[in-house]
């Protein structure tokens, strides 16, 4: 039997579908740019879109005057895309290629953003090392909103399994830190479906 290997898959996805052609598409992240305004996200904030992928939101985030963005992703390709539509200005993200339960880095993140990313782990080994990340990476009083497929949302995203979430069970899984509010999200993918999305804020207050 062959092993899934989650780089090899996502660096296929990225080189065989468009922009457009994938589930999570949005030309305009709202529910994910509406919590910076939100908590009052400062422009110097030291902000990290967890497996980001080509996602428009680091655009917005620049358009927004934001000055320390961070980029990771486990594909190298779907980096390469966003720095490519962002032409000139990808000098002014710092980039990861990098697996968001594994990555090290020196820095510490005043917002840590995940939108269907973290839904991609099942085993509690690799749950676990995500938290942790969460936990040594993210700054005192720093802010983490994480969204993932919900109870009703799809069983799968690119052809592979998730593990879905509640409010509460997401909650419940980054205990360690402060439950600021969660919601439930309609998703309309480009091809006119509904996905639901549950997505949690939090603050870490240790
Ligand atoms: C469904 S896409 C969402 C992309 C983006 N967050 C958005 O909202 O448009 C999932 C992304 O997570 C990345 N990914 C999957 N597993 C990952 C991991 N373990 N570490 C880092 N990135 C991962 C994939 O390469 C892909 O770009």
């Amino acid at each position: 039997m062959e092993t899934f290997d989650a780089k090899t898959h996502w660096e296929n996805i990225y080189s065989k579908k468009a922009l457009t052609e994938v589930s999570w598409y949005q030309k305009t992240p709202q529910l994910s740019l509406s919590y910076l305004k939100a908590f009052d996200i400062p422009k110097d904030a030291k902000i990290i879109d967890v497996g980001g992928g080509d996602s428009f939101f680091v655009d917005h985030l620049l358009d927004l005057g934001y000055s320390h963005v961070t980029v990771l992703d486990i594909s190298e390709k779907a980096i390469e895309r966003a720095k490519a539509r962002l032409g000139e200005r990808a000098h002014l993200v710092d980039w990861i290629v990098g697996d968001a339960s594994t990555f090290n880095t020196e820095v510490q993140y005043d917002f840590w953003h995940d939108r269907a990313a973290f839904h991609f782990l099942k085993s509690p080994e690799d749950i676990d090392r995500y938290k942790k990340n969460v936990n040594d990476y993210v700054t005192k009083n720093g802010i983490v909103v994480i969204g993932t497929f919900s109870l009703n949302g799809p069983l799968k995203c690119s052809g592979i399994e998730i593990f879905q979430y509640s409010e509460e069970s997401l909650a419940q899984c980054f205990s360690f830190l402060d439950k600021i509010d969660s919601k439930i999200h309609q998703h309309t993918t480009p091809f006119d479906t509904v996905q639901e999305f549950v997505f949690c804020s939090f603050r870490k207050t240790q």
